[in-house]
C-alpha cells in the first residue's frame, strides 16, 4: 500500500541561517514562514526543520535544555503553531528534528543529576551514564579512551559526583542513557508534546547511538561501543510501536554509517522504526587514508566515483520492493556538495547542475538541501573567528597538534567542515544576501553577489530552473516508485542510469568528472530524446557521445 510519505519532496531548512525575520541576524520561524512559498515554488512540499528548542546553542541546537519549549533566538511556540499552520495550509508537511540521544548538560535532569544535594538526584541520576575515574599510578583517568564525534575524549569529570559522564558529541551533550525506563518514558512525552501540536513527522538525529557498551573496553577511537550496537533497534521499535505508527508519522532516522544488512530492520515495510533511513553510504568517497594531518574526513582525496554509484545501488537494491529508500546529496553535518563532489570555480554552473541531473532522478523520497537549489558553495572564510561550529575548534587544535601549519589546518576547515554548509542562504545580491537586515550570525559568502535566488529565478539557464523542471518531472512521472538499472558501476568517471517511470523512461548520462569524455549509449538510444542537459543543446546534440567537463544530458522516451 502506498503511503503518503512515499510521494513527499522534502526541503531541509537550517534555521538558524535561512532566513531571519526580526533583524537580529538569526535565522527564525516567522523568516521561515515568509519563505515558504520559495520551497513551494522550487516543487518541494514538505520542511525538515533542524532544532527549533531552547538551547545554549553549543550545537546550534542539538544540545537541547528544554524539549518544550522554542528557542526564543527562533521565535515562540505561537510562532510554531502559526508555522505548522501555514505549511498546511499550503498543503505543506512539517518534519522536526528530534534529538534522542542527549540533552544540553543546562537540560534540568541534568542539572538534577549531576548534584547529589538536588532533591530530584536519585530520581534523574540515571537519566544519564556515569562511571567512576579509573586510578592509574595514583592518577585519575577517564573510564576509557574513546574519542567522540568531534575529536574530543567522550568523558568528563564533575566534582560533585567524583565520576565522569559520557558524551559521544560536546561536553555540553550528554548522552541520555535509554536502558532506564523513565528515559524512554520521559522522551515518548516530549514526542507526543510535538505530535498534538501537529508536526506530520520527525528526522531522528543519532538514531543509531542510543545503546552503548556498558562493559566500556579501552578502544580508539571506539565507535563500535556506541555506535549501531543491536539493542538500539529495540528502543526504537517501543517507540514506533507506540507513538509513530499509530499516527501516521513519516519517519527519517539517522543512522550513520548502517549497512544494508540492517536496511530493512530500520526502513523494511514492516518495520516500525523508521520509514526511511539516513545512511551517508556515498559521502565523503573522496578521502585520503594518507593524510595523518588532518585525518579522517579531514582528508581531502580523490572521488571515488565507482564508490558514489554502488552506495546508491546497495542501497536501492536492499530496498526494493521491502522498504523505503531516502535520496540526498549532503545536509547541515557535510561540505556544500558542489564544492564537495563538483568545482566550485571554473565549472561551477555545469558541475552542479550534473550533480542535480543525476540525483534527482533516482527512486525514493528526495531531501534537498537549503541552498542547493542555487548552488551554494563552502565558505570563503579567512580567519579562524568567522567559524562557528563546535567541531570545528577541537579538531583546528587536534590538527595544530598533529604538526599542521595554521594554513593547513584552515584549508581543512574551508574543505570539510560543517560549517561549510551553514551560511545564511543568499537570497539576492545585496549586503547581507536578502537574509537579514543586520550582520548575520555567521559571515554569508562573498560568492552571494553572483549565487542568489533572485538572480536565479530571473534566467531560464539557471540551477533553479534546473531543479524546479526536474523535481516537477520526478512529480508528474511518479519517479519515486519508478525501477533504476545502474551501468558501468565500475567505471571511474561516467553516472549513468535507466530509470523507468509510470509512462515514460528516463536515461541519464553523466561524466562526473573534469575530464573530457567519449561513451557509447549504454543502450539502444532509439526513441528517445534530450529533455534536461548542462552544455547548449547543439553540441549535445551534435556530438552525443562526447561530454565535456561535467556535462550530464538526460533523455525521455514514451513507452
Ligand atoms: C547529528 C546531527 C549533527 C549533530 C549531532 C549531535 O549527527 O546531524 O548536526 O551535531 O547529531 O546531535
Ligand atoms: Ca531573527
Amino acid at each position: 500500500m502506498r503511503k503518503w510519505w512515499q510521494d513527499i519532496i522534502i526541503y531541509q531548512v537550517y534555521l538558524r541561517s535561512f532566513q531571519d525575520g526580526n533583524g537580529d541576524g538569526i535565522g527564525d520561524l516567522p523568516g521561515l514562514i515568509s519563505r515558504l512559498d520559495h520551497i513551494k515554488t522550487l516543487g518541494a512540499d514538505t520542511v525538515w526543520v533542524s532544532p527549533h528548542y531552547d538551547s545554549p546553542m553549543d550545537d546550534n541546537g542539538y544540545d537541547i535544555r528544554d524539549f518544550h519549549k522554542v528557542s526564543p533566538d527562533y521565535g515562540s511556540l505561537e510562532d510554531f503553531r502559526r508555522l505548522v499552520a501555514e505549511a498546511h495550509k499550503r498543503d505543506m508537511k512539517i518534519i522536526i528534528d528530534m534529538v534522542l540521544n542527549h540533552t544540553s548538560d543546562e537540560h534540568p535532569w541534568f542539572q538534577a543529576a549531576k548534584d547529589p544535594t538536588h532533591p530530584e538526584h536519585g530520581h534523574f541520576r540515571d537519566f544519564y551514564i556515569w562511571q567512576e575515574p579509573k586510578w592509574e599510578k595514583g592518577e585519575r583517568k577517564r573510564p576509557t579512551n574513546w574519542t567522540g564525534f568531534f575529536g574530543n575524549p567522550t568523558w568528563t569529570y564533575n566534582e560533585l559526583m567524583d565520576e565522569y559522564y559520557l558524551h559521544i558529541f560536546s561536553k555540553k551533550m550528554p548522552d541520555l542513557n535509554w536502558r532506564n525506563k523513565a528515559v524512554r518514558k520521559a522522551m515518548k512525552k516530549v514526542l507526543r508534546f510535538w505530535i498534538d501540536i501537529g508536526v506530520d513527522g520527525f528526522r531522528l538525529d543519532a538514531a543509531n547511538h542510543l545503546e552503548k557498551n556498558w562493559d566500556f573496553p579501552d578502544a580508539s577511537p571506539g565507535y563500535e561501543h556506541f555506535s549501531s550496537l543491536p539493542e538500539h533497534h529495540e528502543y526504537l521499535q517501543e517507540l514506533g510501536e507506540e507513538i509513530f505508527e499509530p499516527h501516521d508519522l513519516v519517519i527519517i532516522g539517522e543512522s550513520g554509517g548502517a549497512s544494508t544488512k540492517e536496511a530493512l530492520q530500520y526502513a523494511g515495510f514492516d518495520s516500525e522504526e523508521f520509514d526511511m533511513l539516513i545512511h551517508f553510504g556515498h559521502c565523503w568517497a573522496d578521502t585520503n587514508p594518507k593524510n595523518t594531518l588532518t585525518p579522517g574526513k579531514w582528508a581531502k582525496g580523490e572521488i571515488d566515483v565507482p564508490k558514489i554509484k554502488k552506495s546508491f545501488a546497495r542501497w536501492h537494491e536492499a530496498l526494493q520492493g521491502k522498504g523505503w529508500n531516502a535520496i540526498y546529496w549532503h545536509n547541515h553535518d557535510h561540505p556544500r556538495i558542489v564544492s564537495h563532489y563538483g568545482d566550485d570555480a571554473r565549472y561551477w554552473k555545469e558541475s552542479a547542475k550534473m550533480l542535480a541531473l543525476i540525483l534527482y532522478l533516482l527512486p525514493g523520497t528526495p531531501i534537498v538541501y537549503y541552498g542547493e537549489e542555487i548552488g551554494m558553495t563552502n565558505v570563503d572564510y579567512e580567519r579562524l573567528e568567522d567559524f562557528r561550529d563546535v567541531e570545528v575548534f577541537t579538531e583546528y587544535e587536534n590538527f595544530r597538534a598533529n604538526g599542521s601549519s595554521h594554513e593547513v589546518a584552515m584549508q581543512a576547515l574551508r574543505d570539510r567542515s560543517r560549517d561549510n554548509a551553514r551560511s545564511p542562504m543568499q537570497w539576492n545580491g545585496d549586503k547581507h544576501a536578502g537574509f537579514s537586515q543586520t550582520t548575520p550570525w555567521m559571515p554569508v559568502n562573498k560568492n552571494h553577489v553572483h549565487i542568489n535566488v533572485k538572480d536565479q529565478l530571473e534566467k531560464e539557464e539557471s540551477l533553479l530552473k534546473v531543479y524546479q523542471r526536474l523535481l516537477s518531472e520526478r512529480r508528474k512521472e511518479d519517479v519515486a516508485h519508478g525501477d533504476v538499472t545502474f551501468f558501468g558501476l565500475e567505471h571511474p568517471e561516467t553516472f549513468n542510469y535507466l530509470l523507468r517511470a509510470k509512462t515514460c523512461d528516463y536515461l541519464v548520462l553523466a561524466n562526473f568528472k573534469e575530464t573530457p569524455l567519449e561513451m557509447e549509449f549504454p543502450i539502444d538510444p532509439s526513441g528517445f530524446r534530450l529533455f534536461l542537459y548542462t552544455s547548449d543543446r547543439k553540441r549535445a546534440e551534435k556530438k552525443a557521445t562526447s561530454f565535456g567537463p561535467y556535462e550530464a544530458r538526460m533523455y525521455k522516451r514514451k513507452r
